[in-house]
């Protein structure tokens, strides 16, 4: 599979199959997240992967009650304690993060796996649930498992939309 292909078989996947994960399989998507780019190289990011079926349940709870996050075989809470903001003005934490979890989901469509970035929840309720200390940061949380349902169409806006060469043409 050329990462393109694992591109476009990534979806938002809120079904899953009630399957655990094989320990080798979560190995090579962990160590995907391992190699992702980071800011000064800090790899600043931890992660907290849940497969005790009520700690899942009360994180999907945490998450509004999006329930199905509780029936993947993994959820994963992603962190960091950086909170150094680039030159740019951008925060490092949530940037390298967010990235080595793309890797993740890359990684799991390449395993036959899905996933579902989760980014509406109450931290303070992952926090107690996961015992994280206050002063690290709860960035996203992750739905990884086997899919029980099948990819939409993604919705996407045209290239022509959102790329413009040499100045700004928007
Ligand atoms: C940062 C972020 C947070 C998201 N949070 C949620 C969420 O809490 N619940 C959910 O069902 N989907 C969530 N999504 C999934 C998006 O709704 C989804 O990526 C988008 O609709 C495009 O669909 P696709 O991923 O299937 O291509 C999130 C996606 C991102 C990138």
């Amino acid at each position: 599979m050329t990462v393109l292909e694992a591109i476009r078989k990534r979806y938002s996947c809120r079904a899953y199959q009630d399957k655990p994960v094989e320990p080798e399989k979560l190995d090579s998507i962990f160590e995907a997240a391992r190699l992702a780019p980071s800011a000064k190289n800090l790899q600043d990011w931890r992660f907290v992967a849940v497969t005790d079926r009520d700690k899942k349940r009360r994180l999907a709870e945490a998450a509004g009650n999006q329930m199905f996050i509780a029936d993947a075989g993994v959820v994963i809470a992603a962190c960091s304690s950086s909170d150094h903001v680039m030159r740019c003005g951008q925060p490092i934490g949530p940037i390298d993060v967010a990235i080595a979890l793309e890797h993740m989901c890359l990684q799991a469509a390449e395993l036959g796996l899905a996933t579902c970035w989760i980014g509406s929840f109450y931290p303070e309720k992952v926090r107690a649930v996961l015992d994280i200390p206050d002063d690290i940061a709860v960035i996203e949380l992750m739905a990884l498992g086997y899919p029980a349902d099948q990819p939409k169409k993604p919705r996407r806006e045209p290239v022509e939309k959102i790329l413009c060469y040499e100045k700004w043409r928007f």
